[in-house]
């Protein structure tokens, strides 16, 4: 079979690699398709604290059940399935608080295990999930990034009376203006990017207000109005006590990133306004719950996708991801 490989940081090959056997417990998929994440383009770089190389990377996919290892119901085979790339140990206490995604022994498919770009891949039986019919295969891997904006709602717990503002209109951000607007039924979500391209995106993917930060501060446009709920998906440290400033009185704020830089915000500047703060990593168990939205059509994931290209063009299709934000948004690999 064929593999994406980072043999080390900054050296990507497609290598031939033996078919794997699906241990106790695990299944081996036939990819169908993949797509790529920030993650990725991370890991290539050597920017990604967690890889341990040589690695095949990615962690969003979908494909079929091919093959069933010992201990996992034969009928399994030829399911169509998405994978929940969280690997978790079970009995460790964010495991037993039900939320194995940030698990003492996590292992994230695609990161510290082989992943999905990739013709095949062996996965714990229980982290494929059956994708229904409604759902076409080209649109499946998306279920992955959909259920980072599943977990963090799950802590924000959008109201339709929000005023939501969003950082940055990445793949992330715009995930977050599908489930807020889709899911949530938030009246005004306004989002900021300092990319006009990606605003357009923003508005098409459901944003009622849209914000070009790039030269004229936030505070100063949004003319009073205080955001109830902030979800900071563009990462940068100074975004926090940005978004602690404009936030209403008892607004909870979500936060995404993984940047090592301090983010420097005053107690004052939370508790006089009691503000709630939530992180979130991934996603715990959320794969059944963005299923269901995709199938009820409460989120459209074919907004976020701007190219199809085949598993073999691998190399250029992450240069034109991390190179082109203006044009380029989700990209799908084609794998068979
Ligand atoms: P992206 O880089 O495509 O999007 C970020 C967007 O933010 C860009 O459009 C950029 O122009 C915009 N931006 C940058 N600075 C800004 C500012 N000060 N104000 C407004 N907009 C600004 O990235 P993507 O894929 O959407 O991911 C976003 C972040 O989410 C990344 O930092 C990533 O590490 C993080 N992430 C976190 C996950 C989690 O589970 N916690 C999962 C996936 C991604
Ligand atoms: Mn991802
Ligand atoms: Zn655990």
């Amino acid at each position: 079979m064929k593999s994406v490989v980072i043999a080390k940081p900054g050296e990507l090959v497609i290598e031939e690699r033996a078919l794997p056997e699906p241990a106790a417990g695990e299944v081996r998929i036939k990819i169908a398709y993949a797509s790529i994440c920030g993650s990725d383009v991370h890991i290539w770089h050597g920017h990604n604290p967690f890889a341990r190389y040589p690695r095949v990377i990615g962690h969003e996919f979908f494909g079929v059940i091919e093959a069933a290892g010992p201990g996992v119901e034969a009928s399994r085979v030829g399911e169509r399935v998405a994978v929940d790339p969280v690997v978790s140990c079970g009995h460790c206490y964010p495991c037993s608080v039900g939320r194995p995604n940030v698990c003492s022994e996590l292992q994230v498919i695609g990161v510290h295990r082989d992943g999905g770009f990739s013709d095949y891949a062996v996965v714990p039986a229980r982290n494929a999930y059956v994708v229904p019919p409604s759902i076409p295969d080209k649109l499946a891997s998306l279920i992955e990034p959909f259920t980072i904006a599943a977990n963090i709602c799950a802590f924000l717990k959008p109201v339709p009376d929000d005023v939501a503002l969003i950082f940055g209109a990445g793949p992330m951000g715009l995930t977050a203006i599908q489930a807020l607007k889709g899911v949530f039924n938030v009246r005004n979500v306004i989002v900021a990017d300092r990319l006009p391209e990606r605003l357009t995106m923003a508005q098409e993917n459901g944003a009622d207000t849209v914000l070009d930060n790039s030269e004229i501060p936030l505070a100063a446009q949004l003319e009073g109005v205080k955001p109830t709920l902030i979800i900071d998906a563009a990462c940068h440290p100074a975004i926090l006590a940005e978004a602690v400033a404009l936030a209403s009185p008892a607004a909870r704020i979500g936060l995404l990133g993984f940047s090592g830089e301090p983010c420097t915000v005053t107690q004052q500047s939370l508790t006089s306004k009691e503000l709630s703060l939530f992180t979130s990593r991934l996603n715990s168990h959320r794969f059944p719950q963005v299923i269901e939205w995709m199938e009820k059509r409460l989120i459209q994931p074919e907004k976020l996708v701007t190219h199809y290209l085949p598993l073999s063009e691998v190399e250029a299709a992450m240069t034109l991801f991390e190179k082109d934000p203006r044009s380029c948004c989700k990209v799908v690999l084609k794998v068979s």
